[in-house]
């Protein structure tokens, strides 16, 4: 497959173990057709050879400001680049680059370029669980970064945990995912994520155990897709890159946004865990226990996947969730005709990593008159993956 054939990417190598992955990533990118300029830190020149990756590469290795004769690599570096790839990425380059300080020429092309980056961070688990690096993972993520999570396995040293750089052939994955087409440009996709929450008094709500991962999974992949993406959520995690949030709490709040939004919405995907039932009413301050237990009375709350669902005009692609613990498939099924959606995705919440609250999810797409497609456990963003390649399907 030559299908990265005049694209060039900038391929960054830092100083750590993993860097002779590095060379079968660059490998597996020429063959695919890409212009390889590989650059490397100092570090890395402790793991593997400057000639190595100049010899499989598309050009020598760079790893200077200073060894040209024009004083700018960098900005050439990045401004020419179709993409900005490291691999792999130490909790020095993670914390530079989140900062915004240009300390050698890796982090001078990242911080000059426009273009697309994924970043495969590599390193121990310690070190990866660090508080520090986490919240430098999540400003990179919210600025539009691809990061390439590392697995579990084992690490240099003889230790075993989560922080080996990811496999080749995930890391092309995901440079082919960032290069890919943007094939919802033009579409407005609307996004629910999170559970809401019902007042019973002042201080106390009904809620569930919806943590917002997936919906927020599926806005970014969405964004990533050149969709224009709003995310109508009841969480407060850093909001993907591209997506604007409308920030709801309860059922009647995030009807309210659906409707407004309606006539502009091309596609809605309900990952929200709407409450089913609410109090009747909420009462004025907070309910003294020394009043004995109180009666909360419920009332159903508006299906609002339903209601939208019913007034679907021709181009609206609906899709909802379905968090089932028993009889999956024949819920969902019932779910999809009674709601008139495009897609339904179902998942077993009894299952172990599954659902609420989770990275991972396991799921069934349901669609009206094609066979079930099952995706095995796996992280929330391959779904939304998923979920978003069928949502493109049926629209085309
Ligand atoms: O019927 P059930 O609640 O299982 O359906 C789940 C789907 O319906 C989800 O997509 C959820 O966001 C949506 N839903 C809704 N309004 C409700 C309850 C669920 O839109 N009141």
């Amino acid at each position: 497959m030559t299908d990265l054939a005049g694209k060039r990417i900038v391929v960054g190598v830092c100083g750590g173990i993993a860097a002779y992955k590095a060379v079968e990533v660059c490998r597996r990118l020429v063959d695919a057709g890409a212009h390889v300029v590989p650059v490397m830190t100092k570090g890395a020149e402790h793991f593997i050879g400057r000639t190595t990756l100049s010899a499989l590469c598309s050009e020598p290795v760079q790893m200077s400001l200073w060894d040209e004769e024009s004083p700018i690599p960098h900005t050439k570096l990045g401004q020419g680049a179709d993409l900005v790839l490291v691999a792999p990425a130490t909790a020095r380059l993670l914390g530079a680059y989140a900062n915004g300080l240009s300390t050698d020429l890796l982090t001078n092309v990242l911080i000059a370029t426009r273009a697309p980056v994924v970043v495969c961070p590599a390193m121990h688990t310690e070190m990866w669980e660090h508080p520090a690096v986490q919240h430098n993972i999540s400003t990179l993520r919210s600025r539009g970064v691809h990061i390439v999570d590392p697995e579990d396995g084992r690490l240099a040293g003889g230790d075993s945990g989560k922080g080996r750089l990811a496999s080749p052939e995930a890391i092309v994955a995901a440079v082919r995912a960032e290069l890919g087409p943007k094939d919802l440009a033009g579409t407005h996709v609307v996004v629910t994520a999170g559970g809401t929450r019902e007042p019973i008094d002042a201080v106390r709500v009904i809620a569930n155990r919806s943590s917002g991962k997936q919906g927020y999974a599926v806005a970014a992949e969405a964004a990533r897709r050149g969709a224009c993406v709003t995310l109508v959520s009841t969480v407060d995690l850093p909001a993907p890159h591209g997506a604007r949030v409308v920030a709801v709490e309860t059922a009647a709040q995030m009807q309210d946004a659906l409707e407004r939004l309606w006539d502009s919405t091309d596609v809605l995907v309900m990952a929200a865990a709407v409450a089913d039932f609410r109090p009747v009413a909420c009462a004025d301050g907070k309910i003294k226990k020394d009043g004995g237990v109180p009666n909360v009375v419920l009332e159903p709350t508006p299906d609002i996947l339903c209601a939208l669902g019913a007034k679907k005009r021709p181009g609206q692609t609906v899709v909802g969730f379905a968090a089932e613990t028993s009889d999956l498939v024949a819920n969902a099924q019932s779910k999809l005709a009674r709601k008139n959606l495009d897609m339904i995705v179902a998942n077993d919440v009894s299952q172990p990593g599954v659902g609420f609250q989770h990275d991972t999810n396991a799921v069934t797409f349901l669609r009206p008159g094609q066979a079930l497609e099952s995706v095995a456990l796996t992280d929330k963003r391959a779904i939304a993956r998923e979920l978003i390649d069928r949502v493109v399907s049926a629209r085309s």
